[in-house]
């Protein structure tokens, strides 16, 4: 009987693809014929005999469903037309079709690794005020380097009269997580903690750039901390993150937040260094800004910078992901498209 069942499977299953109407196979005599063997079975075996016949019923429907299904939801939406309060809901997306998006996974991941590495995990802010900005992070009222952050501003005033902002950086959380977890220090515990969360810039969008983004922080506060550190810690999540052994180095550069500051490039992880599209032909990738944390940023959280002393690092989120998993266009991110999304 097994046989018989599973030789009408492999028929039904063929007839299926060249069908134009594909409900159409629920009615096959084939299928009918099956059914009515179920009372002429040993009443012994009835029961399993009737259990199978009904799973292959019902695989053909979850078939036709998931293909009908996908027919529709792929049908492309007019985003632009007006709303009509009075239309029907759209149809949703059945939860086993669903999928976790791409930037959520990577950060569970990416927090994952760093958790293991001892780091406490913050979430950030989607608003701020000036004074987290960038006034704990030693950019004093005025200075130039504001600039560089193209930020979007509230109309809203904070208690200070500045405009409330849309965090251009995780680095708004620094001064936050290094009071709240000042305690360890005196334990004789490291400050170790990261922020990945969303950031906004008021960006030109082209396939590297968008106004919406998301950074990975990471910060370190201890007695002796020095940059030897920094490079090693960074390797190591790295190294965790890409799956393979790199090569570090760190080229002067600045940030108000820290000093000495450092640009981080690995050598192209992907071609060995011998030049591929990733690393722009040069076999080094230029990654993230990081350095010590500057005495003035530690000073700002009550932190003695004669005792204690500091790493810190920001990085891209997308840019890893892009590196990891050969995305071309950041702007896939944030599209909705489903047969982007459907691959992670
Ligand atoms: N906040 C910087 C940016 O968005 C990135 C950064 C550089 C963060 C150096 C840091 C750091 O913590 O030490 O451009």
């Amino acid at each position: 009987m097994e046989e018989k069942i599973s030789e009408v499977r492999r028929k039904l299953l063929k007839q299926y693809d060249v069908l134009e109407v594909k409900t159409d196979i629920l009615k096959s005599p084939e299928l009918k014929s099956l059914f009515a063997l179920i009372p002429k079975a040993d009443p012994n075996e009835r029961a399993v005999v009737g259990q199978k016949i009904n799973a292959l019923q019902q695989e053909l429907k979850q078939k036709i469903a998931t293909e009908t299904f996908e027919q529709d939801a792929l049908a492309p939406i007019d985003v632009t037309a007006p709303m009509d309060i009075n239309a029907p809901l759209a149809l949703a997306l059945p939860s086993s079709q669903g999928s976790i998006h791409p930037i959520s996974q990577e950060i569970a991941y990416m927090s994952d690794i760093l958790q293991r590495m001892g780091f406490h995990v913050y979430e950030s802010r989607e608003i701020d005020d000036q004074y987290h900005m960038f006034e704990t992070l030693n950019f004093p009222k005025g200075h130039p380097a504001r600039d560089d952050y193209d930020t979007f501003m509230t109309v809203e005033k904070d208690s200070d009269g500045e405009p409330l902002i849309a965090p251009a950086h995780t680095s708004t959380m620094q001064n936050r997580i290094m009071k709240e977890l000042h305690g360890n220090l005196d334990k004789g515990e490291p400050i170790a903690a990261t922020s990945i969360d969303r950031t906004f810039r008021n960006e030109d969008l082209d396939a590297r750039h968008e106004h919406t983004f998301y950074q990975c922080e990471g910060i370190y506060v201890a007695k002796g901390v020095h940059v030897g550190m920094l490079v090693a810690t960074l390797k190591a999540f790295l190294e965790d993150y890409f799956e393979r052994e790199i090569e570090a180095r760190i080229n002067p550069f600045y940030f108000p937040f820290t000093e000495p500051s450092f640009e981080f490039s690995l050598g192209c992880p992907f071609c060995d260094k011998k030049g591929c599209s990733v690393c722009s032909q040069s076999g080094w990738i230029e990654l993230l800004g990081c350095g010590m944390i500057h005495p003035n940023v530690l000073k700002a959280a009550d932190i003695d910078p004669s005792v204690y002393t500091g790493f810190a690092w920001g990085v891209g989120v997308e840019r890893l992901i892009m590196m990891k998993h050969n995305i071309e266009d950041i702007r896939h991110f944030q599209s909705a498209k489903l047969d982007f999304l459907r691959q992670f």
